[in-house]
């Protein structure tokens, strides 16, 4: 068992690199060792994955529970499909390549997304036409007040667009110790999205593998999304806003070039990146706090930027895009 450590750096376990400190700090290498922990520590607890969807802004008081629990494994084996259990501790690109190096399809669109197992569900992570709620079994998780480990099933979750139980009722009360996916042994690709697509066609691939879309991804999202081991960054900052049908056929009136994907349900999704771009923002800096000169979607620090100074940047970007289109722009990162 490992033991808790004072004032840590937390610099390198948040990928917007935040120069804060956690007054106390633990890694948690098995469900057990958290098990034993809960009823001596009451809290309150600060769960760190790979601190790849935060953004800090001040030290951290709460104890850092750092998830560290580590699995990868087949668990069940059917003709066309298997489930695999992975810790929610596990990189979660690491284990993209590995289910692709097994010929497991499913989640090759969602390479080289940062982060961990424990930490995608919470969020729903999602790209290039895919969610993770697609592939999604279950989860197991202890409950931080009774210390019993729980079970949630892909309904339990409530997963919507980048939202999960686990970011609205249930927030900060669960840590998330084994994700459940259920992938395929005889995949069909997904190459729905443009991009997706055009850089196939590029690597002159006519029957794309799931190595190929995997390596179409790393190809897109490295081309333009900063690396945030060079540029501190978060990815998207806010999420892309889901309009009624009234509102978009109100504002495609105003802005006829407007980008946009016509949800199920009737409403209609437009992406906050052109909505910023268009609101000029693309490539600005104020300070070390910049707006990326690539995706304007994403807010990047530059070097000794602080929490508060990309927190100040995002709210003027969000009074620009209100005052200029009537949207409210609201958060994917977890702001502390
Ligand atoms: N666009 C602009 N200017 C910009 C950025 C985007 O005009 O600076 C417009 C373009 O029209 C483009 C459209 O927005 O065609 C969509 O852009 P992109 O394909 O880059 O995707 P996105 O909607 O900006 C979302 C996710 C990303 C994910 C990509 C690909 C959210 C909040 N973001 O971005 O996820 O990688 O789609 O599927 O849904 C993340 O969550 O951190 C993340 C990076």
């Amino acid at each position: 068992m490992t033991s808790i450590k004072n004032n840590i750096p937390l610099q390198a376990y948040n990928t917007f690199g935040m120069n804060v400190k956690a007054k106390r700090f633990l890694t948690i290498k098995s469900t057990e060792e958290l098990q034993r922990l809960i009823p001596a520590e009451k809290g309150p607890y600060f769960i760190l994955g790979g601190g790849s969807n935060m953004l800090l802004t001040k030290d951290v008081s709460a104890l850092v529970l750092k998830n560290e629990i580590k699995e990868r494994q087949i668990i069940r084996d059917f003709k066309n499909s298997v489930y695999v259990a992975a810790g929610g501790g596990e990189d979660w690109h690491q284990f993209v390549l590995w289910c692709i190096k097994k010929g497991l399809g499913g989640i090759e669109n969602l390479s080289l997304i940062p982060g961990t197992l424990g930490a995608a569900p919470i969020q729903n992570i999602g790209a290039y036409g895919v969610e993770l709620k697609d592939v999604f079994h279950a989860l197991e998780a202890i409950n931080l007040k009774t210390g019993k480990l729980e079970k949630f099933k892909n309904a339990d979750c409530q997963f919507t667009y980048r939202e999960s139980v686990f970011k609205r009722k249930l927030k900060g009360k669960y840590f998330i110790t084994r994700v459940i996916l259920k992938l395929s042994k005889s995949p069909k690709v997904n190459v729905s999205y443009g991009a997706i697509k055009n850089t196939l066609t590029e690597m002159k691939v006519k029957t794309p593998s799931i190595k190929d879309v995997s390596n179409a991804v790393i190809h897109i999202r490295s081309t333009k999304l900063p690396d945030p081991a060079k540029i501190g960054n978060s990815g998207s900052f806010f999420k892309n806003p889901e309009l009624s049908a009234r509102a978009f056929k109100k504002l495609q009136k105003a802005f006829p070039q407007i980008p946009n994907y016509p949800l199920a349900d009737g409403r209609v999704k437009v992406p906050a990146g052109w909505l910023i771009e268009e609101a000029g923002w693309k490539g600005k800096r104020i300070g070390d706090a910049g707006c990326h000169a690539k995706q304007a979607l994403v807010l990047v620090n530059y070097k000794n930027a602080k929490g508060k100074d990309i927190l100040k940047l995002s709210e003027k970007i969000q009074a620009s895009v209100k005052k200029k289109f009537g949207i409210a722009l609201s958060r994917e990162v977890n702001v502390f």
